[in-house]
């Protein structure tokens, strides 16, 4: 075991260990965790969820799910140890006279308790009561809280308050794993440890940003939720929103939690609110119809499993989002990020500003500007277009534009790229709540977004069809056409 020093052994206690979080994600990193000798030998997986099973059927379930989800296979000796570390508790949350089974299984011991709730967020607060009334909540205790926390400012604020009367802040963390992602986490890296970013990185030399989300993949067999959330709660007010305020925000003074977290609030806070006077001009809806994906066909959004064919919920959103500060007054950041989209691809382009005269204007009579690519996913990379001189003798200077490009897997080819949840598992296993969001972020993102939630819906906005398999709504292209700009495909 090696790098145990600060971590003493936790009890992981898994709300809704059965779902479908918990097999692809959740039991996948910890598994990882332990083959990286970063689980303290005495820590134990606690898996609740209301189906009657034995210690066996869970084991078994674990195991098939590892199986399928470890990507490069199982070590049989860690497989082994990490079976060995497994419980099981059927419990039915609303019962919270039922939580005394779950103060039996845990007694023993005084670990650390981590009670990740990967349950709709409806039944955090029994969850809470439960706990409380069992008397399983002790200051030393963490709980995790999966999003969405809430559909609006009003209704995140019901789930924190619920949680916040038996965990402090200091015990809470909030996931969006968006920033557990190596290249997320790499953006602080990039900017901060860099000097040629710290005088370059506001209006004086920044044009534009523009950050996109696409997947390729539609809803996934998820009306239900998808269609009361959309792309703007499921995505935008969480993913972007923070990758956003990474980009954006001033420099912490260190790396402590809220150091980060003051200045990413502080972004959020001057993002110019977006309301039914200017809703047409900044922001795009988009839903998808049929169309082709690869050149296989695949239905339209109102044609998937469940549809309500007269749903109006926006699978694509456009946004063109200022801040107004002083670093970058001037500059937008033009948000994109919508399902079916023709392959999943994330990534933020800074375009810097164009050199204020050509003199190169014999041989090359458009000098584009410099752009900085931050590939999110796949292929994770870094890439900056320059310019360059041409080799060779010729009577004029022949130049074009090229690219210093890092992309991680030739970089760095003897490391595996973790998942997200392998780190996010890690910082809350030690205490570190620096990737994860404070109540204040949430809120405030919350509060941006509603904003422009409710003007759509008081305007009658109606989301703009789009082919699926296509770049979004041509509407879309308009919306950074109008200032002369386009978008990186
Ligand atoms: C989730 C959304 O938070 O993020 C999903 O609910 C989305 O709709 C997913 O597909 C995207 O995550 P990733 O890591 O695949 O980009």
């Amino acid at each position: 075991m090696k790098n145990l020093d600060s971590q003493s052994a936790s009890e992981i206690v898994l709300f809704g260990a059965l779902g479908d979080l918990s097999r692809r994600k959740l039991l996948p990193a910890l598994y990882q965790l332990d083959l990286a000798g970063l689980l303290h030998p005495k820590s134990r997986i606690l898996g609740v969820a209301r189906t009657d099973m034995d210690i066996k059927g869970f084991s078994d379930f674990v195991e098939t799910n590892l199986n399928e989800f470890v990507s490069e296979g199982l070590d049989s000796e860690v497989l082994d140890r990490f079976l060995s570390r497994l419980v099981y508790q059927q419990l039915d949350f609303s019962q919270s006279a039922a939580f005394k089974h779950l103060a039996q299984t845990l007694k023993q011991g005084h670990k650390t308790r981590i009670y990740y709730f990967s349950t709709p967020p409806a039944i955090y607060g029994a969850i809470c009561d439960g706990l409380n009334q069992a008397k399983l909540i002790s200051a030393a205790d963490r709980v995790v809280m999966e999003k969405p926390i809430g559909d609006s400012l009003e209704s995140s604020k019901v789930i924190n308050d619920q949680v916040s009367r038996f965990f402090k802040e200091n015990q809470i963390y909030r996931i969006d794993h968006y920033l557990g992602k190596e290249t997320v986490l790499n953006l602080l890296v990039l900017r901060f440890a860099n000097s040629l970013f710290t005088s370059n990185w506001d209006r004086n030399s920044i044009d534009h940003v523009q950050i996109t989300v696409a997947e390729s993949v539609g809803i996934e067999g998820r009306w239900g939720f998808y269609d009361e959330a959309g792309q703007m709660r499921d995505m935008v007010q969480n993913h972007l929103l923070q990758i956003l305020s990474l980009m954006a925000m001033e420099p912490p003074a260190d790396l402590s939690a809220d150091s980060i977290r003051d200045e990413k609030l502080k972004v959020l806070k001057a993002l110019r609110p977006i309301n039914h006077l200017n809703i047409k001009e900044k922001t795009v809806r988009g839903q998808y119809t049929d169309g082709y994906l690869n050149g296989v066909p695949v239905p339209g959004y109102l044609a998937e499993e469940g549809a309500n064919e007269k749903s109006s919920t926006e699978t694509f959103v456009a946004i063109k989002a200022e801040i107004d500060n002083w670093r970058w007054s001037g500059v937008p950041f033009y948000l994109r990020t919508g399902k079916r989209m023709p392959a999943k691809h994330s990534e933020i382009v800074v375009h810097f500003k164009e050199q204020p005269h050509n003199i190169f204007k014999d041989s090359y009579s458009d000098l584009p500007a410099n752009k900085l690519t931050i590939r999110l996913q796949p292929d994770e990379g870094v890439e900056l277009q320059m310019m360059n001189k041409i080799p060779g003798i010729a009577s004029q200077l022949k130049i074009h534009e090229n690219k210093l490009d890092l992309s991680f897997s030739q970089t760095y080819r003897d490391e595996r790229v973790i998942d997200a949840y392998e780190r996010l598992m890690l910082e809350i296993i030690n205490g570190n709540q620096s990737l994860f969001v404070r109540r204040d972020e949430v809120e405030q993102a919350w509060a941006w977004a509603d904003g422009i939630i409710e003007a759509w819906e008081s305007t009658q906005e109606k989301p703009k069809p789009y082919a699926a398999g296509s770049w979004g709504p041509v509407s879309s292209i308009s919306l950074i056409a109008r200032d002369d700009r386009q978008w990186v495909e």
